[in-house]
């Protein structure tokens, strides 16, 4: 849209101008005109746009998801996919959050540390954001070896410790992040986020042993959970379902959702809680659990008794 008291407008394109004559009628006309020169396009007023994971980046190469030259090695492409996808979600979720200064995250059970930079890299260098990042991780060589890389590639807010989930009590958790912690260690990570008050959980979770085993030995096989296959797949929805009615019932407005292909890993299940200071009818929760427990045959969850629902 040109304004109305500019009568002549020039486009000036790599190998033509273009220009919009106006009469004082108002009649416009466009003339065309091939460029002789040699014109180079000149980028430099484009604002950059920052990826979201750069692999170029040192870290990459130093923790083994890249080669030197910064491409993801074949057997890492799983996983590279996966905590892109993942990032892009945490990205997603944390742009409309308001922080009041620096942004407390802890990712629980990191290993390796792949979606712990990753969230490094999305916060300070896309998103601009000032982060006290921390990666929880109870196999001390890791931690050794992720710290030195850490150290060496000067990367601030960024550090890892060595800690059970279940012994690790942050004083100020925004974020609680969890990537395939095993077993109960994903029901760890949620009750500290809940207990640390974190605005944001968001958990994929990983093998679901507890509550399989609870409904094995119950012995109340019905008709589906018969067949191996379709008990695994029950197990893995009823340890879901009552996580997420635990987080509801404190206070998280919370979505189940699939946050990669199955391609990628069978292990897609995301868990995101949200805090509200909504009502919630906690009663209503703790009958639609129990009735859920009761109908497996299921004694207790191990989240129940890391966090007791009260009142
Ligand atoms: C399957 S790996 C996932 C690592 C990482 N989140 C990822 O997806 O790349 C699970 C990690 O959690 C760690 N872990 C398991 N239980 C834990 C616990 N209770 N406390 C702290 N770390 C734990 C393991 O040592 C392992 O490194």
């Amino acid at each position: 849209m040109i304004p109305c008291r500019f009568l002549n407008a020039v486009l000036f394109t790599i190998d033509e101008d273009i220009t919009l004559l106006v009469s004082s009628k108002g009649k416009a006309t466009i003339q065309t005109k091939k460029v002789q020169e040699c014109r180079e396009q000149n980028l430099q007023h484009d604002k950059q746009k920052i990826r979201l994971i750069n692999p170029a980046n040192p870290w990459w190469y130093q923790l083994g998801l890249t080669t030197r030259e910064g491409k993801i090695t074949a057997d890492l492409q799983h996983k590279f996919k996966q905590i892109y996808k993942y990032a892009e979600i945490v990205e997603s979720l944390i742009k409309p959050m308001k922080f009041d200064g620096t942004v407390h995250i802890a990712d629980m059970g990191a290993g390796k540390g792949y979606l712990t930079f990753a969230l490094h890299e999305l916060l300070t260098q896309r998103l601009n954001l000032d982060v006290d990042i921390k990666g929880v991780e109870i196999r001390p060589d890791l931690v050794l070896k992720i710290n030195e890389i850490i150290k060496a590639d000067n990367l601030k807010g960024l550090e890892f410790v060595e800690s059970s989930i279940e012994a690790y009590h942050p004083e100020k958790l925004d974020v609680l992040i969890a990537l395939h912690a095993c077993n109960t260690a994903t029901d760890d990570a949620i009750a500290s986020g809940i207990k640390a008050g974190a605005e944001l959980i968001v958990c994929a979770p990983c093998c679901h042993k507890q509550i399989r085993q609870e409904m094995e030995r119950s012995g109340k096989v019905d008709v589906i959970t018969r067949y191996g296959i379709f008990l695994e797949r029950q197990a893995v929805m009823i340890t879901d379902t009552i996580r997420a009615l635990i987080l509801e019932y404190f206070g998280y407005k919370t979505q189940v959702m699939e946050f990669i292909e199955m391609e990628h890993t069978p292990k897609n299940v995301l868990l995101v809680g949200r805090k509200t200071k909504a009502y919630v009818d906690k009663d209503g929760i703790t009958r639609q659990i129990d009735d859920l427990k009761k109908k497996y045959g299921i004694e207790r969850h191990y989240l129940e008794t890391v966090l007791p629902l009260i009142g």
